[in-house]
């Protein structure tokens, strides 16, 4: 049980890691391990709702993702297509609103089709924002935001003199979200990988031992209550908080 009711971050970004050790300890296919995957993605999806988490990210498939096998690939597709079809009324249920960053214009037609579908037939919910991200990188991301931005300055569409945080904040996939303030990552890596760069730049973040198969309710509040024991300075002294 989470102890603390208030200060709950208001937006969680998740790296969810270690699926593929998962079913290798195990001995089943790295597929299994996404099915697995894709289970606690929805017991946190549902407990972060429960919570009053009002936005929450988790990297689905990353722009290097696609280095993969292409069996595995596939296979992720269709699990998410799967996910997707067998989710919508539970998104619809719980008033989650779905959205995607990333460039979802590789995303397999059919799949593509129906996450289209998902997110306009559920973009007047407002319990939480669950974002998909897919085909995402941040670097990525930053250059798209860079491009846009310099052809406007060409066009004299903006002036060199607007270009400042709020100005690229706007040409991000994530303009419409807010920063984040936790970012989990699971199995024991401590890294951040391309993932939302610009926007944890004041992130709180928490490294979980779990595989993320393993990962379920009781860690994510082991991860909010890291959270909530933090001092968030943001670049000033304790002094000044108080
Ligand atoms: C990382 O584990 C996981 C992924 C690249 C895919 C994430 C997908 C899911 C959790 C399942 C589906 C989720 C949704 C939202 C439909 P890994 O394969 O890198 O694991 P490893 O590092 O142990 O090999």
């Amino acid at each position: 049980m989470l102890k603390e009711k208030t200060n709950i971050p208001n937006h969680i970004a998740i790296i969810m890691d270690g699926n593929g050790r998962w079913a290798k300890s195990r001995g089943l296919t790295r597929h299994q391990g996404h099915k697995e995957g894709k289970e606690s993605a929805k017991e946190i999806v549902k407990t972060c709702a429960k919570l009053g988490v009002k936005n929450l990210t988790l990297f689905a498939f990353s722009t290097e993702n696609w280095k993969r096998p292409k069996k595995e690939v596939d296979l992720l597709m269709d699990l998410l297509h799967n996910s997707l079809m067998s989710e919508l009324k539970e998104l619809k249920d719980n008033n989650i609103r779905l959205t995607t960053i990333g460039d979802i214009s590789k995303i397999p037609f059919i799949v593509r089709t129906f996450l289209k579908k998902v997110c306009d037939d559920t973009k007047n919910n407002n319990l939480m924002t669950l974002t998909l991200a897919l085909n995402y990188g941040s670097r990525d991301e930053i250059i798209n935001s860079v491009k846009n931005i310099a052809d406007k300055v060409k066009n004299n569409i903006i002036s060199v003199e607007k270009i400042d945080e709020s100005l690229i904040n706007q040409h991000l996939y994530t303009r419409k979200l807010p920063d984040v303030d936790l970012m989990i990552r699971t199995s024991g890596e401590k890294r951040i990988s391309n993932f939302l760069l610009w926007q944890s730049a004041y992130a709180e973040l928490h490294f979980s031992e779990e595989l993320w198969p393993d990962f379920k309710s009781e860690h994510l509040i082991s991860a909010i209550t890291d959270y909530q024991n933090r001092e968030r300075r943001f670049g000033k002294t304790s002094e000044q908080l108080t």
